[in-house]
């Protein structure tokens, strides 16, 4: 110092100055001091994981950084094994620009980070911090990157929290924003769209609802996780049209949401992508082929969809597409798929129409189409909301001869080439809202476009005929149950109903019809000609019940509906149309004398049945729900109901007929089974004064209850468990061929050996002891119960009977195994009601074998009902009647009335035709597999039965 020149002495006293300011510039300011003292305090093993010596300066700790000014402004304490709370001086550190605390065990309370105006980056994910203040966010001007993922129980407790909708302005500088799996709730707010620094937004694993708002479409995020939210019934959801305008986006997960509607077209602008997940959600349409030629994209996700058309293939080289579980039609689509897709493109596929038309064959259960010989012939959607224009490409549908699209919203034209379409007979365009001028059609096409308020064409043809003509009487008389009379008439029933859920009726009876007119052909009789059919009505009761009334029972007559027809040409083919699958109330009421006590055929839980006559005296069933458990959820279940029971249809289940729904009244129609529920016969025959069956109608029942199981659980659309086989349950007609009924218990299930968690339903005595204990179900429980059903076949005992006074009998399933093994116990178990010959005992030991087997206590060691169908169909064979009553109504036969036929057809689709798709189908067991309704949760027990 002293050797320093004389002009620099003027310098030392700054340069002392300076040094004193270094000096001060490494000692730790007191307020931060105080906030490091404090998470040494607040941390429950601070002592095991920090390393900060006390009495030296806390600038100089590890993890610690401070500024000049002795502010700290890194804490970095990231993987540091950290337990314990952050204190609530914490946000004093005003300084801190750079916090790392992720991945610790830091839990409690987050204090409000609210103006700690120098946080750049904070990372706070993988800890268990429990709640966040609502201001947390404030005024973080120079936030850039935040990091709250992987906090699960983030104000869980209290219902989760929500993106607050101010974070734009209060964090305007905001590139990352991470809160994966936090709790989240709600909807994400628009404001979020319009963050101009947005690049990373991840939001996945959480519970967020609603939309994503619009103005997202202009955002300029790169990465968007929105995948996997977790509610049941919400999650994200609405249409992908924001991902039109986000055209930085590179990696978007959006997978596991319920995202629903067409991906946009606009993807097309999309050209920085790479990754995008969309499998999981509910997205109908077809693939935008722009989509597909993204230069960057590799990695295409589109599995369990409802996406159809032409499968993907990426264009981009070593790129991966997924797609299973949509309705793509492989490679290319037929023409008439082709067509109808565009139809439906021109209405924006609707979700219900999207998910119905998938595969490549329009013919097989498409919603609202039937074809004849595999051609399109009618399309059937009338109210159905379809929103948009009709699309000239229906006139590619060469043998289209019916369309009904009336009381729809169609807007804009009747495309020209609809006129060229040579076949068409009937075009229903009534209560739309279509402008003119109409293409010109011939004189052949009936066309309706009355109530189209703002049609401004020529009115249409005069010819159309607007008035039903008196029915044409069949010539035979009502009686005539002569055969050959009958294949000489030749009855074409079609159903044209206006509800959706019959369109399977639909589908069903004029498949009936064509399989009966494909028949007529093969004799030479009559050439099959779907464009001459001609709309008849019935007149009530006055026509050929054989040929017709059964088949009315669904068709409006019946119930009460109207009947358009137009007569005949010179044609003896004759077509029924029914207007509705649901029926008036006002008829049921009427069938069952106002629901009189006297027509109770059983109660449960939900409701009564009644027993009903329609006016041309058939039978049928109605279930009542009892209006105490109506709500509007109640209501989307008991349509989820119909539509469930609309689609198993086999001949050894009960089939539903209709229902109706009006005001707080909830009926499902079933056929009715003339002799009641099996435990009637089983175990009341003598208070009812009945014959004890015989071992030859047990065996044919065991067999047909095996039948309508395996169909259940294999061959329907879908795998369902019925959960409550029991005798009351299983229902017996005219000939003791048996059905199973009561699928209010039905549960879908994903596959034949999925369990599914369910709540405990079902009746004691008859569940299964896995289902029993852990609630787990799959179809081996079934199989348990119908073990017993075989047992009490065999036994005439029922399964679970508390008045038994030996104790080790009240339980049939156990009691049984355990006498089985005692040729002499089990002898003497048998009903005595059976007469027994050396025969049948033979034939008695084998079911006793199959029931033993079935109720297996491992469910895996249990056989699946194709086993027992197997073992019983010769066992039966050996008892087959002389008359062969049993099997003959396997084919199509017109001999037979027409509602028999009818399930002919349904038990031929029901074995051929679905038989064919279970692979497809078991596979396509996606996320819409309707739930069991919990409205009908309850038991029904017959009141015959016990
Ligand atoms: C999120 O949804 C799941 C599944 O429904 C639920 O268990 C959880 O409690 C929900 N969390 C919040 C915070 O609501
Ligand atoms: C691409 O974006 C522009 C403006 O953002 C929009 O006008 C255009 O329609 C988009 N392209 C497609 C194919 O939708
Ligand atoms: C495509 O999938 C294969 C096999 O899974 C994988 O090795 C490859 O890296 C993927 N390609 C791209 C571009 O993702
Ligand atoms: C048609 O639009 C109406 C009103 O916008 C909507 O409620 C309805 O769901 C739409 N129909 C279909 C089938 O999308
Ligand atoms: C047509 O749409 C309007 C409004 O978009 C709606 O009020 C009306 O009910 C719809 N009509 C039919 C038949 O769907």
């Amino acid at each position: 110092m002293a050797a320093v020149p004389p002009p620099f002495l003027i310098l030392i006293p700054l340069l002392a100055a300076a040094a004193l300011t270094l000096t001060t510039a490494a000692t730790i300011d007191p307020g931060d001091l105080a906030v490091l003292e404090d998470l040494r305090g607040t941390l429950t093993n601070a002592a095991d994981v920090l390393a900060w010596p006390k009495h030296t300066d806390a600038c100089g700790w590890p993890h610690v950084s401070c500024d000049r000014a002795g502010r700290v402004n890194n804490l970095d304490l990231k993987n540091a094994n950290l337990a314990g709370t952050l204190p609530a001086s914490f946000p004093t550190l005003t300084a801190l620009q750079d916090l790392s605390l992720q991945n610790n065990a830091l839990s409690g309370p987050l204090p409000s980070f609210a103006g700690m105006a120098s946080l750049r980056h904070a990372y706070l994910n993988g800890n268990d911090f429990l709640s966040i203040p609502a201001d947390f966010f404030s005024d973080l001007a120079d936030l850039e990157e935040i990091c709250l993922d992987d906090n699960p129980r983030l104000n869980a407790s209290t219902g989760g929290w929500r993106i607050p909708p101010t974070l734009p302005a209060s964090a305007p500088q905001l590139r990352v924003l991470r809160l994966d799996n936090c709790s989240l709730v709600g909807p994400i707010p628009p404001s979020l769209g319009a963050m101009t620094a947005l690049q990373s937004l991840m939001l996945a694993y959480n519970n967020l609802t609603g939309a994503i708002p619009p103005a997202f479409a202009s955002s300029t995020i790169q990465t968007l996780w929105l995948n996997n939210q977790r509610g049941d019934a919400d999650r994200l959801s609405g249409p992908l049209s924001f991902l039109a305008g986000m055209t930085r986006l590179q990696q978007a997960w959006l997978h596991g949401n319920h995202f629903s509607g067409p991906i946009p077209d606009a993807v097309a602008n999309l050209t920085q992508l790479t990754q995008l997940w969309l499998n999981g959600n509910r997205l109908v349409g077809l693939v935008p082929p722009a989509l597909l030629s993204l230069p960057l994209l590799h990695d295409l996700k589109l599995d369990d969809n409802a996406l159809v058309g032409p499968a993907p293939v990426l264009l981009a080289r070593g790129a991966n597409v997924t797609f299973s579980h949509n309705g793509f039609c492989g490679a290319a689509c037929a023409p008439e798929v082709t067509a109808l897709l565009g139809f439906l493109a021109g209405v924006g596929f609707p979700q219900r129409l999207a998910e119905s038309w998938a595969g490549n064959d329009p013919c097989r259960d498409w919603l609202g189409v039937s074809c004849y010989q595999g051609k399109v012939t009618l399309l059937n959607l009338p109210g159905y909301g379809l929103n948009g224009t009709l699309s000239a490409s229906l006139a590619n549908l060469s043998a289209l001869s019916d369309v009904r699209l009336n009381a729809n919203n169609l807007t804009g034209r009747v495309p020209d080439s609809l006129a060229g379409l040579t076949s068409l007979r009937k075009l229903d365009l009534s209560t739309n809202d279509l402008t003119g001028p109409l293409p010109p059609f011939t004189h052949d096409v009936d066309v309706n476009v009355d109530g189209n308020p703002s049609f401004n064409g020529p009115s249409p043809p005069a010819h159309r005929s607007p008035t039903p003509t008196p029915p044409s009487t069949p010539a035979d008389s009502p009686n005539n149950n002569n055969n050959t009379n009958k294949k000489k008439k030749s009855t074409l029933v079609v159903l044209a109903v206006t509800v959706p859920v019959a369109i399977t009726v639909l589908a069903l009876v004029s498949l009936a019809a064509v399989l009966l007119l494909r028949k007529k052909n093969n004799n030479g009789s009559v050439q099959p000609q779907a464009s001459s059919v001609v709309v008849h009505p019935r007149s009530g009761s006055g026509s050929d019940p054989d040929n017709l009334v059964k088949v009315a029972m669904a068709s409006s007559d019946s119930f009460g509906g109207t009947s358009s027809a137009t007569s005949s040409r010179d044609s003896d083919i004759h077509m029924i149309e029914a207007r509705s699958f649901v029926i008036a109330v006002q008829v049921l009421r009427s069938a069952t004398k106002n629901f009189a006590q006297d027509n109770v055929l059983g109660r449960g839980g939900f409701g009564v049945v009644y027993k009903g006559v329609l006016h041309d005296g058939t039978m049928i069933a109605v279930k009542r729900m009892e209006s105490s458990v109506i709500s509007n959820k109640a209501l989307d279940e008991f349509q989820a109901e119909i539509a469930i029971l609309t689609k198993v249809r086999h001949r050894n289940l009960v089939s539903i007929l209709g229902y109706a729904i009006e005001g707080n009244e909830r009926l499902l129609v079933y056929e009715h089974m003339s002799n009641g529920a099996l435990s009637k016969h089983l175990f009341q025959w003598k208070v009812h004064g009945l014959e004890p069956l015989s071992w030859k109608k047990r065996l044919n029942i065991a067999l047909d209850v095996a039948r309508g199981m395996e169909y259940l659980h294999t061959l329907a659309q879908q795998c369902y468990i019925h959960r409550d086989l029991k005798p009351a349950n299983i229902l017996l007609g005219d000939d003791f061929r048996a059905k199973v009924s009561d699928f209010g218990l039905l549960k879908s299930a994903p596959d034949g050996n999925f369990s599914v968690a369910t709540r405990l339903a079902g009746t004691f005595g008859y569940l299964a002891p896995e289902y029993a204990v852990t609630g787990k179900i799959t179809t081996k429980a079934d199989v348990f119960s119908f073990g017993v059903v075989l047992m009490e076949l065999i036994t005439g005992m029922t399964a679970i009977d508390e008045r038994r006074i030996d104790e080790e009998t009240r339980y049939l399933a156990s009691w049984f195994c355990q006498i089985r093994k005692d040729e002499e116990k089990f002898r003497a178990a048998i009903d005595p009601a059976l007469v027994l010959t050396d025969e049948i005992l033979e034939s008695i030991s084998v079911i006793a074998d199959l029931a033993g087997h079935c109720t297996s206590r491992e469910p895996l060691q249990r056989p699946d009902m194709g086993h027992a169908v197997t073992v019983l169909v010769p066992m039966v064979e050996k008892w087959k009647p002389s008359n062969n009553e049993a099997e003959d109504y396997m084919g199509i036969d017109l001999h037979l009335p027409l509602l028999q036929m009818v399930k002919g057809w349904q038990e031929s689709e029901a074995s051929m035709t679905d038989g064919d798709s279970i692979l497809s189908r078991l596979d396509d067991s996606k996320g819409s597999i309707p739930a069991r309704p919990a409205g009908f949760a309850e038991s029904f027990t017959s009141a015959d039965g016990r």
